[in-house]
């Protein structure tokens, strides 16, 4: 019960409780070893409390490691919990800022999943059990992903707004559920792989709002400081999919063609962002040029996410990526 933490935080103690291994082992190379969990985990019942992770949905957990200080994912089929219970009075009394990042996350994880590089372009595999878990853009996660676009659009900035707005946070949950189902799918890409960069070098940045004693970003946060900038550099490898994505986030698509697609999603997203009181990109949460090159080379570890964008980043591309998300207005 609890929000993205506390799920993923179950999901782990249950893989490593009943087949007990070192704490990489289960991580995807080159920082784990890549080892599969093993067989089936305890029966595990999901219970979202905030609107955005849909973990109770997917079969990854992220964990972030203290040693090297960033998040990795681990993935499994049988992480999937056995059952969801999805209610929206769980977020009746969430905070204003708490829905707005998770928001995002919910957000990035639909936009994602509608950009991710197409399962039809992964290669054949011989052996069923490698194939990978996150198989890129596919028909299924299209629709949720789709739909979950669309409630954003209509729901975001009412669920942030009013809490009592019912119909707002409701489908807000619904959203979360629905591009936790498509991201479960299809996986995430580069706005995810690069906010662990984020996240990685967070020691001197803390958020408003959060009373925690550490440095802290919200995940969802650490994913939508970045979008803006990220969409202008992967659109020219999906040019359609970025100008249909933009269309459902509400923006005004009219006339514009595949050249204008990373402008107009990237203008949308900041609309968006500005609209919910959202940090201005990575320097309106405190960082500066100095922390790119390391923020950089932290989310060059991400290779599956990375390899599931529609164009694949160098890790000097990542670091002008980053460049030109310091600031948006
Ligand atoms: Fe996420």
């Amino acid at each position: 019960v609890g929000g993205g933490s506390s799920m993923g935080t179950a999901k782990a103690a249950m893989a490593y409780a009943r087949y007990p291994c070192g704490v990489t082992d289960y991580f995807g190379v080159p920082v784990g070893a890549g080892r599969p969990i093993p067989g089936p985990l305890l029966p595990h019942i999901a219970c979202p409390t905030t609107s955005g992770t849909g973990s109770e949905c997917t079969s990854v957990a992220v964990i972030r490691l203290g040693e090297i200080d960033s998040k990795f994912v681990i993935g499994s089929p049988f992480m999937m919990p056995d059952e969801a219970i999805v209610d929206p009075t769980c977020t009746e009394t969430l905070p204003a800022n708490v829905v707005a990042s998770t928001g995002y996350d919910l957000m990035c994880h639909a936009l994602e999943c509608y950009t991710a590089r197409a399962y039809t372009r992964w290669d054949r595999v011989e052996d069923p059990a490698r194939r990978t878990l996150l198989q890129g853009a596919n028909p299924w996660s299209d629709m949720a992903a789709t739909r979950a676009l669309e409630i954003v659009d209509a729901y975001l900035e009412r669920g942030i707004a009013d809490a009592a707005d019912h119909e707002a946070r409701d489908q807000l949950m619904w959203g979360a559920t629905l591009a936790g189902m498509a991201f479960g799918n299809s996986g995430t890409h580069l706005p995810h792989a690069m906010s662990y960069g984020v996240t990685h070098l967070m020691k001197h940045v803390t958020t408003p709002g959060y009373d925690v004693p550490s440095p802290f970003v919200p995940h969802g946060i650490s994913v939508a400081v970045g979008a803006p900038a990220i969409v202008r550099y992967l659109a020219p490898g999906a040019p359609g999919r970025h100008l249909e994505a933009a269309g459902h986030l509400g923006a005004d698509t009219r006339g514009a063609g595949e050249d204008d697609a990373g402008d107009v999603l990237s203008s949308r997203l900041v609309d968006l962002m500005r609209a919910t009181a959202a940090p201005n990109g990575l320097g309106g949460l405190g960082f500066g040029a100095d922390d790119l090159p390391a923020m950089a080379a932290s989310s060059a570890r991400q290779k599956r996410a990375i390899a599931n964008a529609p164009r694949i980043a160098s890790e000097d591309e990542i670091q002008s990526i980053y460049a030109n998300a310091m600031s948006y207005w």
